[in-house]
């Protein structure tokens, strides 16, 4: 048998603030009025991505750089990404509110002012922008705004940018089981069960290959509560799919990997992870644990910036990976990742904490910023959660509670 370390029992708690309940920080995406945008596209004017082809390696996340060049450039200008790229103006739905065409249905997935790295875009309306993207099932377009977040006027729309398998699986997230002898893995993918058989292969490190079948759960905008969620915010979650690991040995390393068998018979996998199997009941052995809330996201390249809201989120995230040889297992106890009805924040959040969920069990439980909307039986009647009430965090994670 494996060794047992016997060392006492020992917790070691990092404490964010317990302040579930009281934060109104805004989303950042929610600083724009997209539903009043208008078109104002200008010939002279220009924005082009690239590279147009992105994750060339098989990697899930990159970097490209946006140029852009406006004849009347201004302080407010502004660059927004969106996803999928053909963001029209003709399908709004009918209970949005606010209804007076053009107007634009979808919010960006994020952000960025046009002068950020260029600061003399204001004289000479030339400029560029380095983003990261992360794969989260469609393709992209970048679009040059004047006129401030507030009044936005579409100036010129860029080239479409595609990762090279959009549907591929991705952001795996380790759950503990109902029993101390399971895992579960959550991931997400543009395959429903209309199109390929959705795996996990796994096995003890070094090891023989066990295949276990994954269950496929979606959601729809009609399960949103209210606005954003239901509205600008919404973006197709995808996708998603837990696998359940069963009977493993205490304390044993398993590798494994998300599989997608088309029904064409060609395999799609993910890269490969690897985790530490819970010790058994009562054994003699240092466990520790790392419990937050409200921890959020934030994005690498600077974009979606707004009163510094969340920089810190990064920070954190950062240390977590550091020290994840001396983490056994991860409770986010709620205010996850302050979505608020800007659906695609989702992934976002999943792609920034994927080296810690996909290699130490992440458990997540539901706070006001996920679950609260009027009337609809959360604790507290507020409109904190964006119109989300409680169903897009299915995206994180499998619960504790
Ligand atoms: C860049 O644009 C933002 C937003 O309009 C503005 O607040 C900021 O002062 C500008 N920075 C520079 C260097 O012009
Ligand atoms: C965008 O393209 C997708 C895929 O081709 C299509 O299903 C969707 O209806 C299009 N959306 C709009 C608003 O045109
Ligand atoms: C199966 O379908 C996928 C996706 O459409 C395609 O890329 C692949 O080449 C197909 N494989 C075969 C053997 O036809
Ligand atoms: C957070 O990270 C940023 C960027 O790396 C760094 O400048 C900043 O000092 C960090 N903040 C803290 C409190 O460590």
């Amino acid at each position: 048998m494996r060794e047992l370390r016997s060392i006492c029992l020992g917790i070691l708690l990092v404490l964010g603030a317990f302040r579930l309940t009281i934060s109104h920080e805004d989303q950042p995406l929610s600083k724009i009025a997209i539903h009043k945008a208008v078109f104002a596209l200008d010939d002279n004017a220009y924005i082009k991505a690239s590279p147009s082809i992105l994750g060339m390696k098989g990697q899930n996340s990159d970097w490209l750089t946006v140029e852009y060049n406006s004849p009347n450039p201004s302080v407010g200008d502004w660059i927004g990404v969106f996803s999928p790229s053909n963001f029209s103006s003709s399908t709004c739905p009918a209970e949005n509110p606010r209804v007076y065409p053009p107007l634009l249905c979808s919010a960006p997935i994020k952000f960025q002012y046009a002068n950020y790295s260029s600061p003399q875009y204001k004289s000479t309306g030339k400029g560029s922008l380095k983003l990261q993207l992360i794969n989260q099932r469609s393709d992209f377009s970048f679009v040059l705004f004047t006129n401030g977040l507030l009044n936005p006027k579409v100036v010129a729309v860029s080239n479409k940018v595609t990762f090279t398998n959009p549907n591929a699986p991705v952001y795996p997230r380790l759950a503990q089981g109902k029993v101390w002898n399971e895992m579960t893995v959550t991931w997400t993918s543009g395959y429903g069960i209309n199109e390929a058989e959705p795996f996990v292969e796994w096995g003890p490190k070094g090891g023989d290959r066990t295949y276990s079948p994954a269950g496929t759960l979606t959601f729809g905008r009609g399960s949103m509560c209210g606005a954003p969620a239901r509205t600008v915010g919404w973006r197709d979650p995808g996708y998603i799919h837990t696998g359940f690991l069963r009977e493993l040995w205490p304390n044993a390393m398993y590798t494994y990997k998300l599989g997608h068998r088309l029904f064409n018979g060609t395999y799609i996998w993910s890269s490969e992870y690897q985790f530490k199997a819970s010790p058994y009941p009562g054994q003699d052995s240092l466990q520790q644990v790392i419990i937050f809330g409200d921890m959020g996201k934030d994005e690498a390249d600077g974009s979606n910036e707004y009163n510094n809201f969340q920089r810190g989120s990064l920070n954190t995230t950062r240390q977590l990976i550091q020290d994840l040889k001396n983490i056994d297992i991860v409770f986010h106890i709620g205010d996850i990742c302050y979505a608020n009805g800007y659906i695609s924040q989702w992934d976002q959040f999943t792609a920034q904490i994927e080296p810690i969920a996909s290699t130490v069990p992440y458990m997540i439980a539901s706070g006001n910023h996920e679950r609260d909307w009027p009337g609809t039986g959360s604790f507290y009647g507020n409109m904190d959660s964006g119109g989300e009430c409680g169903t897009p965090r299915t995206m994180a994670c499998s619960d504790f509670v």
